[in-house]
């Protein structure tokens, strides 16, 4: 550049550009707080899971033995390796013949042909890459056992590389029948790492058979079978008011055969048979129906049911007529179940399980992306679930996956996976959808960039998509990011861009997470009437209120350079008025959050003060603001 040719007027905001504080053309936003336009769906945050990128297992269900159940493949028992100690001999095998239940009918064989106390034999587990032992810690296990001759099990705690025992304990395995055993181990002042795994070993010959192996560290709320606490309370930071369940694809199955069977995911663990999952690996079902609609109530949030609508990924359908009739009467079971007094069939099953009261439930949804059957069969399949779930249950709000014909769904859900500018364009098309047909759900969305976790880049798609469901939440009455969970393992991922993430020991939140929890953190219960003008078409906007209480404004600057903004806030009224202000922002669109380095995208708080109707404001390049105002 030739400065000498530049008017020296000019220099301040070249060097502002050079610095990368220039603001674009100067915009002003009007905020209408005096005439509210129309309420704020309660719901529109909220969550949408299913078992993908070991989200369940290996994730927020905290058992730690990985292939408790002993599936196997021409390698043998996977995750399960023979403990050969010392002179000590052994091996281990599939024994198809014999298991606890009807639901489990193999077992891992375990034969110790040489071993004494100090060469002890046996098997150990791997758990999900590793398991997380962390100091003055109880852990609560079990397993089912048989012996040929009564022999004593060694549980033990080892560090993978050193072999230091962790925590210890011995549980006498007696008699030839199956039975159940329980036992706990507790860490002393160890250090907290993941690279361990737990031995069951026997200090003499003896041949033993064991199944469903399981072991817990302290779960969320203390639940038996319950949650990782890390994750549960990231879940709760972002205030979700559903949990959209279980799925997905993983609802559908790849076949009609393993579709989310809910009745074969009830009850006891040893009554699971357990099943082929969508996403490439097998599922334990210890997270099922029941575990669900726990999580629900430990959140405080509402369950969305998803139900089996006939159709499965890999293209098997079930014909609407008589054909689809099991499966919409299994339909009616699970609501029955989650909703039912426990004097009902179902309600009473759910009471045998350990819930006697019914759970709340207001959203049913029937199947999952029918878009993808090519038979086309949906319109007949949807009407067949609408009318047989309205004629028993009123009450409830039927959500359709797909626009249909012949019926009106109480609401539609539409998914979107795009790139950044993708959301960008997405940002305002709700502004002008008719508000006549059904409310809409975004039950599944994203933007799609970072992996194994969204960059900053996403979470600005994310913000800005966000900003359109606020100013349209009239219509968008629900909305849940997709996916949510990623264990960050080699070989966990099966769908990049998942909204938290973790290993055995430690999770962290993206900054598309972050983004989430920030906007549904300051959610009036109004929609603020916002007119914006100038600050070209990186800057992205939506206010909510509260009467007499607060105003929520979210702001997005997504381009390089910093963006001035006056906001009229017509109706605040005169004097001071104090302000939080959450920010988000990052040097470039690459920059992330990672296992490695959890925080460096992290919300940061600052006030500021707003006196009268007016202020001028400046939004950082690349940021995300959620600006909560009193009311006078
Ligand atoms: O969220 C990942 C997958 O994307 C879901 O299982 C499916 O519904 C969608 O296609």
């Amino acid at each position: 550049m030739n400065l000498r040719r530049v008017h020296l007027s000019a220099i301040p905001f070249i060097l502002a550009a050079c610095l990368g504080l220039q603001a674009q053309d100067r915009a002003t936003l009007s905020v209408d707080l005096k005439n509210p336009k129309a309420a704020v769906s309660p719901m529109l945050y909220g969550l949408m899971t299913e078992e993908i990128n070991y989200s369940y297992d290996g994730g927020l269900y905290a058992e730690l033995i990985r292939n408790r159940t002993f599936r196997s493949d021409w390698t043998g028992i996977l995750n399960w390796y023979v403990v050969e100690k010392g002179s000590s001999k052994a091996k281990m095998s599939l024994d198809s013949k014999t298991g606890p239940s009807a639901a489990l009918t193999n077992s891992l064989k375990l034969e110790v042909t040489r071993a004494d106390a100090a060469s002890p034999a046996g098997v150990l587990n791997e758990g999900y890459w590793g398991m997380a032992v962390r100091p003055n810690t109880t852990f609560t296990g079990s397993f089912f056992a048989k012996a040929e001759k009564d022999v004593p099990v060694r549980i033990q705690l080892v560090a993978d590389q050193s072999g230091k025992v962790l925590a210890t304990t011995s549980i006498p395995v007696a008699g030839t029948e199956w039975k159940e055993y329980k036992f706990s181990l507790h860490s002393g002042a160890v250090a907290a790492s993941a690279q361990n795994h737990v031995e069951f070993t026997v200090d003499r010959p003896a041949t033993l058979w064991l199944q469903l192996v399981s072991l817990f560290p302290p779960t969320y709320r203390n639940r038996v079978n319950g949650n990782r606490p890390d994750l549960m309370e990231k879940l709760a930071a972002m205030r979700p008011s559903f949990l959209r369940f279980p799925g997905g694809n993983y609802l559908e199955g790849n076949t009609i055969a393993t579709r989310f069977d809910w009745k074969k995911m009830i009850g006891p663990m040893v009554d699971r048979p357990t099943h082929p999952g969508t996403w490439t690996y097998h599922s334990t079902d210890g997270m099922g129906l029941l575990e669900f609609l726990q999580w629900c109530e430990d959140l405080k949030m509402q369950p969305l049911l998803a139900v089996y609508g006939g159709y499965s990924l890999g293209g098997e359908v079930v014909k609407p007529g008589p054909a689809l009739d099991p499966y919409v009467q299994d339909a009616l079971d699970e609501i029955e179940y989650v909703t039912g007094a426990a004097d009902t069939k179902w309600g009473a099953v759910r009471a045998r399980d350990g819930h006697p009261a019914p759970f709340p439930l207001h959203y049913v949804e029937v199947g999952n992306e029918d878009n993808f059957d090519k038979a086309k069969t949906y319109d007949g399949r949807y009407a067949q679930f609408h009318k047989a779930i309205k004629a028993k249950y009123p009450n409830l709000e039927i959500i359709a996956t797909m626009p249909v014909s012949g019926i009106t769904p109480d609401v539609l859900d539409d998914h979107y996976y795009k790139r950044e500018q993708g959301m960008f364009d997405l940002a305002k098309h709700y502004d002008t959808v008719d508000r006549k047909g059904p409310k809409i759900f975004v039950g599944e969305w994203a933007t799609r960039e970072g992996s194994p976790t969204p960059n900053f880049g996403a979470a600005l798609g994310d913000a800005a998509f966000l900003t359109g469901l606020e100013r349209n939440s009239d219509l968008v009455v629900m909305s849940a990011y997709a996916p949510l969970l990623v264990n960050v393992n080699p070989g966990g991922m099966q769908w990049s861009s998942d909204l938290i993430g973790y290993d055995a020991l430690t999770s962290y939140g993206s900054p598309s997470y972050y983004t989430q929890v920030m906007f549904a953190g300051c959610l009036g219960d109004h929609i603020s009437d916002t007119t914006l003008t100038g600050g070209g078409d990186k800057l992205f906007f939506a206010a909510t209120s509260t009467a007499k209480s607060k105003a929520c404004l979210k702001l997005v600057n997504a381009s390089s350079t910093a963006q001035t903004l006056s906001i009229q806030l017509k109706g605040l009224g005169a004097g001071a008025h104090a302000a939080q202000v959450e920010t988000l922002r990052a040097n470039t669109t690459w920059a992330t959050n990672s296992i490695t380095e959890p925080t460096r995208i992290v919300p940061v708080r600052s006030k500021l003060t707003v006196t009268g109707e007016t202020l001028q404001h400046t939004l950082p390049a690349y940021s995300i603001q959620v600006m909560e105002i009193e009311f006078k």
